[in-house]
């Protein structure tokens, strides 16, 4: 697949590195690299292999690249002299945190997180290697490849992983196209804890946002954050779904709010979905839509009111 990286450019471990999960409580496991598949600020994710069971596996490794380096053994990590520690703390507490929290929310609907440990100076989470590709992928900006089934067979569990989220008093705060995996059976997975907090009201600022999905709250380290947060990030990935583009950053809908119409210049228009996504977009946190409800609502709509599923119900 063209989203694998090769070789070890930007500090990734080398092809064949291993890593054990100094099994201190727990059984012994072996895990070798195989291929770099992405690179952030944060992290490097790699395609891997779990030895004993002999079965894939993704392998996330904290590497926040802006503070440290790769040692000349090619796999310790040595943090760059002269940056800050507690900024460095901070980031590995959350990345610690993000394996923390998948373990602790299990569900279909959520990568499934095999193992966590520390080796070379950093932390590794080993999750479930998920078949397919992101929703970014999927779409690729062209939104008319997007029919109503689609919204109705992977999108809709999607938005019921989230209210199991919520349940447990988990707000994820990244949702995005690039966080979200579809399976070859059509099943929505949803990554990157990295983001994710319990929440208690107080919220706490989250380390990075993405402009166009991430609501204005978490823009601020005094506002308060919480389910409806995840909601603005849903609303945009499903504008994203209709449109194939985010909608406009937040921030720059403070000045002039002027949302561009889901439907212009394309072939479907939507109806029951554009106006939840409106709803769910509302800049202020505290008029904003908060229930995840309208959205299952929306997508059922469209669903039962689209030529295909007319025409399945006569034929069946
Ligand atoms: N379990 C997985 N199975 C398959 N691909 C994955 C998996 N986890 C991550 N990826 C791929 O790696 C990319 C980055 O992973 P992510 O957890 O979002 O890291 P980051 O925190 O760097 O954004 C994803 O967009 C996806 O392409
Ligand atoms: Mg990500």
């Amino acid at each position: 697949m063209s989203r694998v990286l090769m070789g070890n450019e930007a500090g990734g471990l080398r092809r064949n590195a291993r890593l054990q999960n100094g099994g201190s409580g727990k059984e012994h496991r072996t895990y070798r690299v195989r291929s770099k598949i992405s690179a952030s600020e944060l992290a490097i994710v790699y395609a891997g292999r779990c030895e004993k069971q002999e079965i894939k596996c993704v392998i996330k490794e904290f590497y926040p690249k802006s503070l440290v380096r790769r040692g000349k053994d090619g796999s310790s990590v040595r943090r760059l002299s002269g940056m800050p520690d507690d900024k460095y703390e901070a980031l590995r507490d959350a990345f610690i945190n993000e394996g923390e929290l998948l373990k602790a929310c299990e569900h279909p609907g959520i990568v499934r997180c095999i193992d966590q440990f520390e080796q070379n100076d950093t932390v590794y989470i080993v999750m479930e290697f998920i078949e397919g590709v992101t929703l970014a992928e999927m779409i690729g900006g062209r939104p008319d490849k997007i029919e109503p089934g689609f919204l109705y067979k992977t999108m809709l569990p999607l938005i019921e992983t989230l209210e199991h989220l919520h349940k447990q008093g988990i707000i994820h705060r990244d949702l995005k196209p690039g966080n979200i995996m579809i399976d070859r059976q059509g099943n929505a997975k949803l990554l990157d804890f990295g983001s994710a907090v319990r929440f208690d009201g107080s919220g706490g600022h989250p380390i990075l946002t993405t402009a166009g999905y991430s609501p204005l709250e978490l823009y601020s380290e005094q506002s308060r954050q919480g389910p409806v947060s995840d909601i603005y990030s849903l609303a945009a990935v499903l504008f994203y779904c209709c449109r194939g583009t985010a909608p406009t950053d937040v921030r720059k809908r403070l000045f002039d709010d002027r949302l561009e119409p889901i439907h212009a210049g394309l072939k479907r228009r939507w109806p029951f979905l554009s106006r939840a996504i409106r709803r769910g977009l509302i800049v202020a946190p505290d008029k904003r839509c908060t229930s995840l409800k309208w959205f299952k609502a929306a997508i059922t709509m469209e669903y039962v009111t689209s030529p295909s599923a007319r025409r399945k119900s006569r034929s069946g």
